[in-house]
């Protein structure tokens, strides 16, 4: 099979029954994403397929070959942080890090998603075309990433900071 991620052709032979978690992780050596409860339950497997956020846990590999996949890995521009993890460090939004690629990877693809004025279950006017990101707002959509460390007051400072 043959991938597209952050930014690098790859190949890989593995078996089509394959999770794009295991892909990663298994068969190409980027251990940046996490494998918590492998069931879609706790957002530290979640990267970026065109943009949007996904568990990588519950995708078959075989369905993103030719998509753009974006990992942990491929956040930073060669030694410069991405300001979202420059924020996290900042704030200690973690603490073990076990979790921390994937809220990295998540609050990317959620900012995108209120600049597209993709609505949450807390968002109280429909028509806006762009949603501000609001404590409540935050809270909702980052609601699928779990921090067993307890890092929320950190994680929230550190997403407000950079896209409030
Ligand atoms: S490991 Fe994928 S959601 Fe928990
Ligand atoms: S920092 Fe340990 S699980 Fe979040």
């Amino acid at each position: 099979m043959n991938f597209v991620i952050n930014g690098q052709s790859l190949s890989a032979d593995v078996d089509v029954r394959t999770s794009l978690l295991d892909l990663l992780r298994e068969h190409l050596g980027l251990t940046g994403s996490k494998k918590g409860c492998n069931q879609g339950a706790c957002g530290a497997c979640t990267v970026l397929v065109d943009g949007e956020r996904i568990n990588s846990c519950l995708a078959l590999a075989v369905q993103y070959q030719g998509r753009a996949i974006t990992t942990v890995e491929g956040l930073a521009t060669g030694a410069d942080l991405h300001a979202l993890q420059r924020a996290f460090i900042e704030h200690d939004g973690f603490q073990c890090g076990y979790c921390t690629p994937g809220q990295l990877c998540s609050a990317v693809a959620m900012a995108a998603e209120l600049r597209r004025g993709v609505p949450s279950h807390v968002t109280s006017n429909l028509a806006n075309e762009a949603i501000a990101l609001t404590s409540d707002e935050l809270r909702e959509r980052m609601s699928g990433n779990l921090c067993r460390c307890g890092a929320y007051n950190g994680i929230v400072a550190a997403i407000s900071e950079v896209y409030a």
